[in-house]
Order: structure tokens, then sequence, then C-alpha cells
């Protein structure tokens, strides 16, 4: 066997109540201030002040930043870079969905290694000296797992392109995964990011890099979501607390064996339509995982069998299209489309150039030509 590298986070913490675990970290560690990174929306309908109504009772002093928006850009990582020296805080605290983790991760890797404060130095691998600064990751969508990866995904604008950076130097130090941080997601958005991390899960489990280790915790995922899911839609507790799990799960796996062209297209939706990012992936999953069917060995009879489908006697077409009809299915049942009204003709040799050239396309089990490329877009439309 090759030699496989495995990072994870220093310590997490699961299960409702686990943000109560935060203040005692801050105080073990001796912390005096703490740069809370977090986005508008979850600031103004009171997520975010789970967290610091917290740090308020045990007075601990704390800067928030929330510049960040959906899909977030260059500009919200260079304003807080310059709001994280302004604030004189020695650690971080991120709240929200990928783009708030995201955004944080890349702030504290330009505040700790600030020969990268241009943020397009740090694209794909970036030969970072120092980790980032202290972190402590609160996920609040079910989700991109950014709280347990060593990589984040940043807009360029300007370029109309998203990047991502890989570097175990940015993995949060602590991860506080708590279901009720989560509870306040409308259905949406629950599906959609549900299926971001069935995405993560199915791509990483068929991804060129994956081994023994990534493959029992990606199919794992994948039997939580396919019984949590639609639960998790409907606010069932039990139901978020399996999909918080299973997106951290996932997430493990997928940061350290990559992930697929379902993410390469998604990228590109996202920069060129601020497409968010679950629904994009979402949309694109069946089409991709018909496009590998015949690269994948047996691991679609996994998937079908982790998806509760009896395989016995099914032959290899069969349990294949089986595991591609359940996903579909899951993915109507939780009210995702299947088309993109705003993906125009004349944008195509753009959008598959730009999915050729994305940072998961190499791990994909089937190379994927411009024509290819162009094919699985076309059914978007
Ligand atoms: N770092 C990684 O490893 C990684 C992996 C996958 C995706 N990503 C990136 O993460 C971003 C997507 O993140 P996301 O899908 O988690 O969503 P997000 O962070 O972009 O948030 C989307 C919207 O949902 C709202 N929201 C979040 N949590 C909520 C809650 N509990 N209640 C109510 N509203 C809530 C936010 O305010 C925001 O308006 C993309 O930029 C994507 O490329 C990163
Ligand atoms: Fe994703």
């Amino acid at each position: 066997m090759a030699v496989n590298r495995f990072v994870l986070n220093g310590i997490s913490y699961h299960g409702h109540g686990a943000i109560n675990e935060i203040p005692g970290i801050v105080k073990s560690k001796g912390f005096k201030k703490a740069f809370v990174a977090s986005d508008p929306d979850l600031v103004k309908f009171g997520v975010t002040a789970k967290v610091t109504d917290l740090l308020k009772e045990n007075s601990i002093e704390y800067e928030l930043y929330s510049d960040i928006k959906p899909n977030p850009t260059i500009e919200n990582v260079l304003h807080g870079v310059d709001a994280y020296k302004a604030s004189e805080a020695d650690f971080m605290i991120t709240i929200g969905g990928g783009s708030s983790m995201d955004t944080g991760k890349a702030i504290g890797i330009i505040i700790n290694n600030p020969e990268f404060a241009d943020v397009r130095s740090l694209e794909g691998v970036a030969p970072t000296k120092k980790r980032t600064v202290f972190t402590i990751a609160v996920p609040t969508t079910g989700g991109t797992g950014a709280e347990s990866t060593i990589n984040y995904v940043i807009t360029d604008v300007e370029k109309k392109r998203k990047f991502v950076c890989v570097d175990p130097n940015d993995i949060p130090d602590v991860a506080v995964v708590d279901p009720d941080m989560m509870a306040s997601m409308p259905k949406g958005l629950t599906a959609s990011t549900g299926m971001d991390a069935l995405t993560h899960a199915i791509e990483g489990y068929t991804t060129a890099g994956a081994w023994e280790l990534s493959d029992c915790l990606d199919l794992e995922a994948i039997k939580l979501i396919a019984a949590n899911l639609r639960k998790a839609v409907e606010n069932d507790p039990d139901g978020r607390e399996g999909m918080a799990l299973a997106q951290y799960v996932t997430a493990m796996a997928y940061s350290n064996v990559g992930l697929g062209i379902a993410h390469s297209m998604a990228h590109t939706l996202g920069a060129v339509y601020d497409t968010p990012h679950g629904v994009a992936c979402a949309m694109m999953l069946p089409i991709v995982m018909e496009f590998n069917k015949e690269y994948t060995g047996e691991k679609y009879k996994s998937i079908a069998e982790a998806f509760g489908i009896d395989t016995t006697g099914m032959d290899q077409a069969t349990y294949r299209q089986a595991a591609i009809d359940a996903v579909q299915q899951l993915s109507i049942d939780v009210g995702i489309p299947t088309k993109l009204e705003k993906l125009k003709e004349e944008d195509l040799p753009f959008l598959c150039e730009s999915a050729a050239a994305d940072a998961c396309a190499p791990g994909n089990p089937r190379p994927a030509s411009l024509e290819q490329f162009e094919e699985m877009f076309r059914k978007l439309m």
C-alpha cells in the first residue's frame, strides 16, 4: 500500500449543546480576546449570538467580523485581515457555513503567513510555513464540513472563478459540531447543504485517492445521510444530529483524499452565477455519477446498499443504476431543482474550461474532456 497521509482536527465535540464547551476551551488556553467571523444573516437571526452570548456570560472579550458573503470573495478576506489586525484578538472563532469558516481560514493563514497577503497566491497547495491562528470552528450548516478540512474556497470576482486552497496549516484546532446551531436552517438550505455532504461522500468514496480509511468514513456518511436527510429537512432533532455527524465524518475523509468533477462543475457555477454551493453540487451529482459509473468497480453496489437497497442477484449495470436512482430520488424528495435557468449557451466554453482547470478535477475516477463537460452542463438546461 502507498503511504497515505491523514490530517484531522486536534479535538472535536459533537452533540446537542456542544457549544457550551467553548468557554472552557478558551479559558484552558488562556486566550484573552476572540475574533469572531460570521455572516450578516447569522448575526441578524441570532445564530451567532448563541455562541457570543456564552462568551459574554463568561467575560470573554470578542470582536465580531461579518463582512462575509456566501461564496466569499478575496475582498471579504482582505477586509477580514485588516479587521483581525485592528482587533488585537489572540484567537479566532468561526461561526457559520462553509463561507464563514473558509473566510476565517484564509484570514488566519494570512495573519501568520503575511507573504500570502495577496490571497490569490494561496491557490492550490500553498507552501505556508506557519499554522493559522488558533481556531475554534462552529458549523451552522450540515454541510461543507469545513470545520474539519484542510481546504477553503475563495471567489475571485474579477476573474469569475472560485479557487480551492489546500493547506494542512489551515485545519481548525477545535471543531464544535452542535446540531442545535443548524436548527434554524430553512428547508431549502438543509436540503442543499445535506446534498453537498452526500456529494462529498460519494465523490470521496469513488475518487482516485480513496483508500480503506476514507472508504469506511464515506460509507458510514452515506448511510447516515440516506437515513437522516429527509428527517433533517423536516427539522426533526434526530435527523439534524445525524446530518451534523454525517457531514463531519465525510469531511474527515474527502479533506484527505479529494473529490471529483461534480465539485469542479459546482465551483464554476458558483463563480459565474453565484449558485449556492450545495444546490450546484446536488444538481451535478447524479449527472456525474452516470458519467463515472463504468470507472467505479463495485463501489456503486456499496452505495446502493448504504441506501438500504437489497442488491442480492443484481448484476453490475443494475446495482449501478440503483445507486444513481437512489441519489436522484433523495434529491427530488428534498426539493432540489434539476435545471439551472441562468445557464446560458454562450457561457458554456468558459464553464467547461474553468471546470477542467479546477483543483478537484484530477481526482475524478474518469477523466473528462471539454466536450464531455459540455454534455454534462447541457443536462441542466
Ligand atoms: N472548506 C471546505 O472544505 C469546503 C467544502 C465544501 C464547500 N466549501 C465552500 O463553502 C461555501 C458554502 O457553504 P455552506 O453551503 O455551508 O453555506 P454558506 O456558508 O454559504 O451559507 C449560505 C447561507 O445560509 C445561511 N445560513 C447558514 N447557517 C444557517 C442557519 N443555521 N440558519 C439560517 N441560515 C443559515 C447563511 O447566512 C448564508 O446566507 C462555498 O463557498 C463552498 O465552496 C468549502
Ligand atoms: Fe462541497
